[in-house]
């Protein structure tokens, strides 16, 4: 049995903007439960994390963590979830008291650097304060990717704490990687011999991710196909060489991420108005009304209904969906409902869609945990054109809710959904495109939309073929055990 700490900058359902959240909610307390002991470490932000106050605790008033020329004081605060599972957040409001976690209205913060270099530290004094002799080391994203060197370096190499220690890096998404002015590397205390090719220097900047790459003794990232295409330039975001480095050593592995099948089960789940599974599947028709009507859409079993949840960032293909839309809202018998936030762009560009088509398109502007699940629930299909996708949550919540994902085939989306060819009915669970562009995306979309009306035997084979599946975490984290006793 492993003491592993865990961290990153978002954790369900304390803080989420996207799956790393789920992610770090999730996984952590599925090792916890086959007997690891799990200490995952969050900012505390307050003012998203209200509702849950009353289960949190003081656990260290003063955490000293060194930053730049002086030293900062934060405060340990600890949910304890059982035994082998806490939840620590370092609190500190100069940095974390704000509305959002990463940006405002699209706008990134501008002292990022300051605040992720500052909890990355503040994660290794927490590992000394509290005493923990960690195996294993788990960091996610960029925000955390400095824990590897601070683990490696002279900081660190005197505590006994971290004598048995090895680092992991998991990769959710190469497209941010935390590139930041070189001059705030004074706030990592790590002096000027750390940035040159082999750690944090980058084009004459700091880029924390790379800097975990390279120092990381595992890297991993959550799919198999992702890892391979973060190989090339394509995919890697001008960080293929490190990772091709690190690939020759054998030290880039992809697992598939599970799901919390407990927070997303049909069955159970209680955003939904009516509950269902693939026995009893009745009460799905009734979430497409629910959500029909919900979305000011007409009422209409007939007519299928396509959902899309999501970050409204150029990764998700939400523009190619755009571009491949509206030959269809003028044409065909067809619906979608949406949630999604970010972008300003393509925000306004699927309001004036909806304004234009308001019986065809309905568009929920922000975010919603209870619409997101009602989508799932009450759409026939669910669309990810995405550019890239190193996993991809959506399509498996999809599967598990006989919502048929039409999804691009990139990264965890090519690698978790079975694409219908006729022949494979037994084993198809989706719909895949190859290229991306709108024709591809407006033929696929139609392509499912006609097995709907007219093989609907084919289409709900396809639905419960998906609605087997298993993606429930155990899985997962036996892969990532393999990964822990291999380092
Ligand atoms: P990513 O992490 O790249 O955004 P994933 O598919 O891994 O993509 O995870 C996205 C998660 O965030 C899912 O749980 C999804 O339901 C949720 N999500 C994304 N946008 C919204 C939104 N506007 N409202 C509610 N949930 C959202
Ligand atoms: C990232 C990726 C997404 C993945 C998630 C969790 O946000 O964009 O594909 O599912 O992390 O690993």
């Amino acid at each position: 049995m492993s003491n592993i700490v865990w961290a990153a900058s978002e954790v369900f359902p304390y803080a989420k903007t996207g799956g790393l959240a789920d992610v770090s909610g999730a996984l952590p307390q599925s090792l916890a439960e086959r007997g690891h002991k799990v200490s995952v470490i969050m900012p505390y932000y307050p003012q998203v994390m209200k509702n849950f106050n009353k289960d949190i605790v003081i656990k260290k008033k003063l955490l000293g963590v060194p930053f730049g020329w002086g030293t900062e004081w934060a405060q340990i605060l600890e949910h304890k979830i059982n035994e082998n599972l806490s939840i620590y957040f370092i609190e500190f409001h100069q940095f974390f008291d704000r509305p959002t976690l990463y940006d405002y209205d699209g706008v990134e913060f501008s002292d990022n650097a300051e605040r992720f270099i500052f909890f990355s530290r503040a994660v290794m004094q927490a590992v000394l304060a509290l005493e923990l002799k960690p195996d294993i080391l788990h960091t996610n994203d960029w925000h955390t990717a400095l824990c590897n060197v601070y683990l490696k370096s002279h900081l660190y190499e005197e505590f006994d704490n971290f004598k048995n220690c090895k680092s992991i890096l998991t990769i959710h998404n190469i497209g941010y990687q935390g590139v930041f002015n070189k001059s705030n590397i004074l706030w990592t205390n790590l002096g000027w011999e750390y940035f040159n090719y082999h750690c944090l220097e980058f084009y004459d900047q700091i880029n924390l991710m790379k800097a975990g790459v390279l120092t990381a003794d595992v890297v991993n990232t959550v799919s198999p196909t992702y890892a391979a295409e973060i190989l090339t330039a394509e995919y890697a975001f001008n960080l293929e060489n490190p990772l091709q480095q690190r690939a020759s050593e054998g030290k880039l592995r992809g697992i598939v991420n599970g799901i919390d099948i407990e927070e997303w089960n049909p069955e159970k789940d209680k955003e939904l108005p009516f509950n269902y599974s693939i026995s009893k599947i009745a009460g799905k028709a009734k979430c497409k009304k629910a959500l029909q009507k919900e979305f000011g859409l007409p009422v209409s079993p007939k007519t299928p209904l396509f959902g899309i949840v999501s970050r409204l960032a150029i990764q998700k293909g939400i523009d190619v969906f755009l571009e491949a839309v509206e030959d269809m809202l003028i044409y065909d018998d067809i619906q979608f409902a949406i949630v999604g936030s970010g972008d300003k762009v393509l925000q306004g560009w699927l309001n004036a869609l909806a304004n234009k088509y308001p019986n065809k398109i309905s568009f929920f502007s922000g975010y919603s945990n209870k619409k997101a699940h009602l989508v799932e629930a009450g759409c026939d299909a669910f669309i990810m054109p995405s550019r890239y996708e190193p996993c991809g949550l959506n399509q498996l919540y999809s599967m598990r809710y006989g919502t048929i994902p039409i999804v691009r085939a990139t990264g965890g989306l090519e690698d978790t959904v079975i694409n219908y060819e006729y022949s494979n009915i037994k084993d198809a669970t989706g719909f895949k495109f190859w290229d991306l562009n709108p024709d591809a995306l407006r033929g696929t979309m139609r392509w499912a939309a006609s097995i709907f009306r007219d093989d609907r035997k084919s289409f709900n084979q396809i639905r419960k073929n998906g609605m087997s599946q298993d993606f429930s975490w155990e899985h997962t984290a036996k892969d990532y055990e393999n990964l822990y006793d291999n380092v």
